[in-house]
């Protein structure tokens, strides 16, 4: 194992220092473009302004025959656009393909310095991340990179889910993970065709009781592995997402599946379709009613210990640290969306 103390020495010379505290950005959705189509990449300035996060996506979706053109289209949308407050991300190709090495080494020579994050697919443990974070480095250190590049990892394979804690953990340029449930349901041999969501046949009943119909509910087939991710990434300090939602159709269980991974600890999740936007939006900025009810548990405890009753409810030093993850989210929201600021009153 590494010494502690090297941990945040850069990995190669001349390379950025690693950052000690992770930046907090407002991510609450990370929003797909497919950047080898013209007319798609044309609508990215304006595009910027309604997402946190836009991601040129290199990965799967992509056609073959498309792999460079979305690689050279990626950097000349990212140069050719002012991104303000938004991210900008890069899912690159799998480390096992034979686009990644090009990917890496185009892009951070090109937009070293305006890339945020790059999301690496099917991460199935700390070695892969080892590999990505001395490359990084080494590509930092080559083209002058001012601020380390960070990764998010996609958790897409039972043997990442087996071993997420360790990449969790792997590098000071960890920032994040998304759940994949299209890949991880083929790696499982789990028997859906979805991408995220639920299944009908995936379902708890009730007792029979005679001339009665049984109650039937819908579980959530999703609910291991957010939380088992959501647990690795909060003791390590970095953001959970759920990934991608595959019926566009159906915004009532986008909506759904999103406000589970929210409730469970996710920051965001990723938009595949204009309409997932707001949906994403709406789920992943705070309820209104719970800011306000969350910032007066604050004001009744100024240092945050003893014991208050508000509207008959008990409040501690435990529940003045869940208003503060409610309040401190409010006010990320509130700084990047002035519509948000003014329903919170912050
Ligand atoms: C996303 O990449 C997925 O496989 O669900
Ligand atoms: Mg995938």
């Amino acid at each position: 194992m590494k010494l502690a103390r090297n941990f945040y020495r850069p990995l190669a010379i001349g390379a950025p220092e690693p950052f000690r505290e992770l930046p907090v950005r407002l991510e609450r959705m990370i929003h797909f473009v497919p950047p080898h189509i013209e007319k798609v990449r044309n609508k990215v300035p304006e595009l910027a302004r309604t997402v946190d996060v836009v991601l040129g996506n290199l990965e799967d979706a992509i056609p073959l025959d498309a792999k460079e053109a979305a690689r050279e289209g990626f950097i000349a949308m990212a140069k050719a656009t002012d991104f303000g407050r938004t991210g900008l991300w890069t899912r690159i190709n799998a480390l096992n393909s034979p686009w990644v090495l090009d990917d890496l080494t185009r892009i951070v020579a090109e937009i070293g310095d305006k890339l945020d994050v790059v999301m690496a697919p099917k991460i199935e443990g700390a070695w892969d991340i080892h590999y990505l974070d001395q490359l990084l480095a080494q590509l930092e250190a080559r083209h002058q990179v001012k601020k380390p590049i960070l990764i998010h990892a996609i958790l897409e394979t039972a043997e990442g889910v087996k071993n997420v804690e360790d990449i969790a953990s792997a590098s000071p340029r960890m920032y994040g993970m998304s759940l994949g449930p299209a890949d991880l349901a083929a790696s499982r041999a789990m028997k859906t065709t979805r991408v995220g969501g639920g299944h009908p046949d995936y379902k708890v009943i009730s007792d029979p009781v005679e001339g009665e119909a049984r109650a039937v509910a819908q579980q959530d087939l999703w609910h291991y592995t957010i939380a088992k991710m959501v647990d690795a990434c909060a003791a390590n300090g970095l953001k959970a997402f759920y990934g991608p939602f595959g019926d566009f159709a159906d915004g009532d269980a986008c909506e759904a599946q999103f406000r589970n991974a929210f409730l469970l600890g996710c920051a965001g999740a990723w938009t595949l379709h204009p309409s997932q936007i707001d949906i994403a939006k709406r789920v992943f900025s705070p309820d209104v009613a719970e800011v306000k009810f969350a910032k007066r548990i604050l004001d009744a405890m100024p240092d945050g210990s003893g014991a208050v009753m508000i509207d008959g409810k008990m409040q501690d030093d435990a529940t003045w640290k869940q208003a503060k993850v409610i309040v401190d989210l409010a006010r990320t929201v509130a700084a990047g969306d002035a519509e948000m600021a003014a329903a919170y009153g912050l």
